[in-house]
């Protein structure tokens, strides 16, 4: 924690400096008058949002642009009749977009695709009738767990043409993970590949879905895209290879015409309990949030070559890689694999290649390449690059330097876009025409209303931390979390009252921008990726000899915060460590490599409320030496 006390003064400090935009970003700017745009959408955000919506094609038109009868069960667009892949996809074939570049991707060592919008399309629609056969429908649950290549962008479009919602589970996560997100949503199919490449290693994935499959009886196939020449089990009443599946298939398929209310996804994200959650979004509304932050943040004018570089299975991935880039009618770049091979300046290399125009990536990536140092992205003029992102976790004001400089060259604004699963959408961000404040996100998104409060909702003034809220209602909002809408209401709208609760803290400056801090809840954020301490927790107690655990995340260079955890064991099992590694293997068993757990220290006596919960905020406060503050709870 010294290290983010050094960090807050250093905010204070950077604070007052501001970067303003040069004239050629202004120029070429979207939206050119930050404050005055600012000013009219909150006067009016429905109005806004209903501006932003005749950006897409609509089969009807809505009644009303927001529902709030129900709340917080928010419904947009009522009664308009949608499709988010005829506005990703299909539309851009009726307009006669077909020869534009949808997606180029490459991999780790070299291979290369690149897929017209119709190319895309055509497969597409083959996957569609293909799925169809299978007995796939409207409302059905479809998994997917698979790495970083086109057929991904493929499965997920295809699902939403059908009107089946896809259950994206990232391919790091582990087989225990993924059978719990099978379970829960009840997913008919399961999409997956042969292997993915990680550090010239082939991970078989395929080995670790049947796993989970084994587990789940709702499974009825499972469709395997080829993605590598090693051999893999097949069981022939189940499996079946995607390009057997689609070959032969017609070109052309019906696409459902949706509510603009119904499901187009379920996305599982870690919450405070053991069990993800199932964020829920919709067609209509997410579609409209989505494309107009792209589009606004981002300066798009539709020819861009657009690269984010996370990962598909996140939200940032489904929002930023696939949905948005496509919706805007701009060629996305996959990549899979890792950022330094074969050197560290992979990245660079791929940025200059394919000229890419916007760069969108993490925090924990940017540390990562700070310290390979500014000779690797020195070597590269990177002359297209017009916009930087961030995204994941606070960029501290260090690393928001060392981007603008070495790899914007001081030419490129970064936006420093906060937003969560939740949201489906950027919610704190700049403009490319906003004054920019290293490490802060600046200011809400035209329509959407933030605040920072105490815990009775009431505004703290300027300088104080407090509770993250967002006052208003916006179109790409979460729905509901899949069969659960008492954790619905309980986790976002009854912490605050009226307002959607974040579950972070952060503090406003005096001009109003907003210096977001980090989780309130039991949540960590490793390497921009979130997971509960409960999942972690009940990983541990999932070894034969461990009785108890609690876990806590502590500072880390790269990563922003890693795990450490203490473990009670079992009467009569030694201490050793040797067990320290086996627990680690353990844990990272059930949940995958995400969870990377720097320290397991063995204990007595956990610190605990009467009411029997680990007091985690105990545990860290004697870790890092800090004050314990209240401790009145504490037996
Ligand atoms: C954190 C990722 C500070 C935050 C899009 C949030 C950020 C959680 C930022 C959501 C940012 C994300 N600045 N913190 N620019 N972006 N976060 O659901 O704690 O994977 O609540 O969505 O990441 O993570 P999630």
């Amino acid at each position: 924690m010294a290290k983010k006390n050094r960090e807050l003064t250093e905010v204070l400090l950077s604070e007052q400096k501001k970067y303003y935009p040069s004239k050629k970003v202004l120029a070429n700017a979207n939206v050119k008058d930050y404050e005055k745009t600012l000013k009219k959408a909150e006067k009016n955000p429905e109005a806004f949002w209903a501006e932003a919506a005749e950006d897409l094609v609509w089969f009807k038109k809505w009644d009303k642009i927001l529902d709030k009868s129900k709340k917080p069960f928010y419904k947009w667009f009522t009664n308009a009749k949608f499709n988010l892949a005829y506005n990703a996809l299909d539309r851009h074939i009726d307009e006669g977009n077909g020869k534009k570049l949808a997606i180029i991707w490459e991999d780790e060592s070299g291979r290369t695709r690149k897929y017209t919008y119709q190319k895309l399309y055509n497969e597409v629609n083959q996957f569609v009738n293909a799925l169809r056969g299978l007995g796939v429908k409207k409302g059905d649950r479809v998994a997917i767990y698979m790495p970083n290549v086109p057929e991904i962008a493929i499965a997920m479009l295809s699902c939403l043409k059908i009107g089946a919602m896809h259950s994206v589970v990232y391919a790091g996560f582990s087989s225990g993970a993924l059978e719990g997100r099978i379970k829960d949503a009840r997913a008919k199919i399961l999409i997956t590949a042969d292997g993915s490449f990680r550090r010239g290693k082939v991970i078989n994935l395929k080995a670790i879905a049947d796993e989970a499959v084994k587990k789940c009886g709702s499974i009825k196939k499972v469709i395997v895209v080829k993605n590598n020449e090693e051999k893999v089990a097949f069981n022939k009443e189940k499996d079946v290879w995607y390009h057997n599946l689609i070959k032969n298939q017609p070109i052309e398929a019906k696409i459902a015409e949706m509510d603009s209310e119904d499901p187009a996804f379920v996305l599982y994200t870690s919450g405070t309990t053991s069990k993800p959650k199932g964020v829920i979004h919709a067609h209509g509304g997410y579609a409209v949030g989505v494309l107009r932050t792209i589009k606004w943040v981002f300066d798009l004018k539709g020819d861009e070559i657009f690269w984010c570089t996370a990962d598909p299975g996140w939200i940032t991935g489904h929002s930023y890689i696939i949905y948005g880039p496509l919706m805007a009618g701009i060629t996305t770049v996959m990549y899979e694999g890792v950022p330094d091979m074969p050197k560290p300046d992979r990245i660079w290399k791929v940025v200059e290649k394919y000229k890419v125009n916007v760069l969108y990536t993490a925090p924990t990536l940017i540390r990562a390449m700070m310290r390979y140092g500014k000779e690797w992205p020195m070597k590269h003029k990177m002359p297209s690059l017009r916009i930087l992102g961030s995204v994941g976790e606070p960029i501290n004001p260090e690393a928001w330097k060392w981007y603008y400089i070495n790899v914007g060259k001081k030419r490129c604004p970064i936006m420093d876009t906060w937003w969560q699963t939740e949201t489906g959408m950027n919610m704190i961000t700049p403009l490319p025409c906003a004054p920019l404040k290293a490490g802060s996100a600046t200011k809400p998104f035209p329509g959407i209303i933030a605040d920072v409060v105490d815990k009775k909702g009431k505004r703290v003034p300027a300088g104080k931390g407090g509770y993250l809220v967002i006052k208003n209602q916006w179109p790409a909002m979460i729905r509901t979390i899949f069969n659960n809408p008492e954790r619905y209401l309980k986790t976002y709208w009854k912490q605050v009252k009226g307002a959607y609760f974040a579950g972070d803290v952060a503090f406003r400056d005096k001009d109003g921008y907003f210096w977001i801090q980090g989780r309130t809840d039991d949540v960590l954020n490793i390497a921009g990726h979130r997971i509960g301490t409960a999942e972690v927790e009940s990983a541990f107690v999932s070894h034969k000899t461990v009785v108890e655990a609690g876990v806590i995340g502590v500072p880390d260079e790269i990563r922003a915060e890693v795990i450490k955890a203490f473990v009670i064991l079992k009467k009569g099992v030694k201490e050793s460590d040797e067990l320290k590694v086996e627990l680690k293997k353990q844990v990272r068993k059930v949940l995958g490599p995400i969870a990377i757990i720097k320290d397991v220290a063995f204990v007595d006596k956990l610190p605990k409320t009467r009411s029997g919960k680990i007091m985690r905020r105990v545990l860290k406060a004697k870790e890092l030496n800090l004050p314990l503050g209240d401790t009145s709870s504490l037996v």
